[in-house]
């Protein structure tokens, strides 16, 4: 199939909702009465007949500076078209030191190195990974314990499951 055959097919199947697991998410009650939306700028989101909802949590606490600023977008447009993506293994970007660099300068105390991931949960596993090292390198290594509260969200990894708290959503 060519590209455009396949881009024709794909547009033609049906949108009923079924293929896409939403995650944490009641997914029939979800389906029967979707919430969508589709833009957003500044504190808000619009749904698509263009009502405005307050995103009081900035997404998920990861869109504080607002929605959609014309010079975020055009610094990831820029980042984009020059390079799409720096193979982190091996290689490097220069960008990469040079953001790690600001973060430490900004961080208090001797809070002096920076590993970059991709999400939350990558960024717990991470933090845990590192909690059992960081013991280990010290002698300690029947230290393994990691405490969770009830409630608690660390992600979907599954060392942010261990120590998460989320129970099951009612239907
Ligand atoms: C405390 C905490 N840990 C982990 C995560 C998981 O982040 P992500 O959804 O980017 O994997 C979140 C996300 O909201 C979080 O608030």
């Amino acid at each position: 199939m060519s590209l455009a055959e396949n881009r024709d097919y794909a547009s033609s199947v049906p949108n009923d909702l079924e293929s896409f697991w939403v995650p944490f998410t009641p997914n029939r009650a979800f389906k029967k009465r979707p919430r969508f939306v589709t833009r957003a700028k500044g504190m808000n989101y619009y749904t698509p007949d263009g009502r405005a909802i307050m995103d009081g949590s900035a997404g998920m606490w990861c869109t504080n500076a607002g929605h959609n600023r014309d010079s975020i977008v055009a610094a990831i447009q820029q980042s984009a078209a020059e390079i799409d993506y720096a193979p982190p293994f091996q290689f490097a970007h220069p960008k990469s030191f040079e953001l790690a660099s600001r973060i430490a300068a900004l961080a208090p105390g001797d809070l002096d190195h920076v590993f970059f991931t991709n999400s939350g949960s990558e960024a717990v596993d991470t933090a845990l990974k590192i909690a059992l090292a960081y013991h280990h390198a010290k002698g300690q290594s029947s230290r393994t314990r990691l405490i969770g509260r009830e409630r608690g969200y660390h992600g979907v990894g599954f060392g942010g499951i261990s120590v998460g708290g989320i129970v099951r959503a009612s239907r």
